[in-house]
């Protein structure tokens, strides 16, 4: 829990202002505007031109502190960083034909497992995982923190989740052999180029068959991750239980990863869309398991978040709702001519029939009330 200190208005009687009253919080009328500010004196004339206006009742704003949950690391800053320096170091001696020892990257998947199983939250506050873009394997490091999420939640034995940590972290290495004018090209690709990229799980199995010491099951994570349950996947078209299970975990973080990524071709989907996809594909080319364990686990949102309510009011995320995380609770936020942020008391979306959120209007912008 964190306390922000935020403000709010509360409504007053005229009747309880006297002449001679030097004010503790500012006085606002209706619309927000000022009246009279903090540490003024109420006068008779002040309190005539109230009564001309015919005003009976006026705001008095109450600096209070609000308590909000404290947002939610996946996966620490300091273990991210670590894993993508020795991912980066890994690739790189694989890459020059080398052997490389595979220790370290265990290691690492092993500390990415111990703190998504110290993760006590219900939901997981996926766009968090956003923050570090501009790293390089990003992207290799965001699948691994996702199928490890799912890995916990689908409540997989730990060897299992580490393996498929640390073959979801080397999925994409065959695409290191891939020109990088076809990889970037934002351009629909020729079938010819199509063939190239469709390549990259088969040389990853090479790479690391040859290279590593890596154990069958991980390797297999590599070559099959965009297998499909229905035969129409590459790179050597499997059908449903051909495909390694831990496959089929790491398709569904990739294709998740890769859908909510800006690419050359396309800005990045957002959540919601990518969730109607992966359900729209659930059973029919990724396990239905995979996708509804996955998806009744992330939440599009984490507390902080400014959203755009349907009435067209602004909202602050306040907390999460583990059971309909499209719909967590709310405050509206509304800024008076002063420019301080007033909130409003909490709002449940799940309970509101008209109320929901229609757009981000910053993503992870956190309330900053000082
Ligand atoms: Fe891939």
């Amino acid at each position: 829990m964190e306390k922000v200190r935020g403000v709010r208005t509360e409504k007053i009687s005229v009747r309880q202002l006297e002449v001679g009253q030097v004010l503790t919080t500012t006085l606002l009328d209706e619309k927000g505007q000022i009246l009279l500010g903090k540490g003024k004196r109420v006068t008779q004339a002040f309190l005539d031109r109230l009564k001309t206006r015919g005003q009976d009742y006026i705001f008095a704003e109450v600096l209070e502190e609000v308590t909000i949950e404290t947002p939610v690391e996946d996966v620490s800053l300091e273990t991210k960083q670590k894993t993508l320096h020795d991912l980066e170091e890994t690739l790189t001696l694989l890459s020059q034909g080398k052997e490389v020892p595979t220790d370290p990257l265990e290691q690492d998947v092993r500390k990415i497992l111990q703190e998504v199983k110290a993760h006590q939250e219900l939901v997981i506050p996926i766009t968090q995982l956003k923050k570090h873009d501009d790293f390089t394997f990003t992207h290799s490091l965001n699948v691994s923190i996702i199928a490890t999420f799912i890995g916990k939640f689908l409540g997989l034995r730990e060897e299992a989740i580490q393996t498929l940590g640390l073959g979801a972290l080397l999925h994409d290495l065959g695409k290191l052999h891939i020109p990088p004018e076809i990889l970037h090209k934002p351009q629909p690709l020729t079938p010819e180029e199509r063939e190239v990229i469709q390549k990259h799980p088969a040389v990853a199995r090479k790479i690391l068959d040859e290279q590593t010491h890596l154990s069958g099951m991980a390797k297999n994570i590599a070559l099959q991750h965009h297998e499909k349950i229905d035969g129409s996947g590459y790179p050597r078209h499997l059908f449903g239980r051909d495909i390694s299970f831990l496959a089929q975990i790491a398709a569904v973080a990739d294709i998740y990863e890769a859908l909510t990524s800006d690419r050359p071709y396309r800005k990045a989907l957002p959540i919601f869309e990518v969730v109607e996809y992966l359900m729209g594909n659930a059973g029919y080319k990724l396990d239905e398991k995979v996708v509804s364990t996955f998806v009744s686990h992330i939440s599009p949102y984490q507390v902080g978040d400014v959203v755009r309510l349907s009435n067209g009011e602004e909202a602050v995320v306040s907390r999460l709702n583990p059971v309909l995380p499209f719909r967590p609770f709310v405050r509206i936020r509304t800024v008076s001519p002063d420019g301080k942020v007033v909130l409003s008391e909490e709002i449940d979306l799940s309970r509101s029939l008209i109320l929901t959120i229609v757009g981000e209007i910053a993503l992870q912008s956190q309330i900053k009330l000082d």
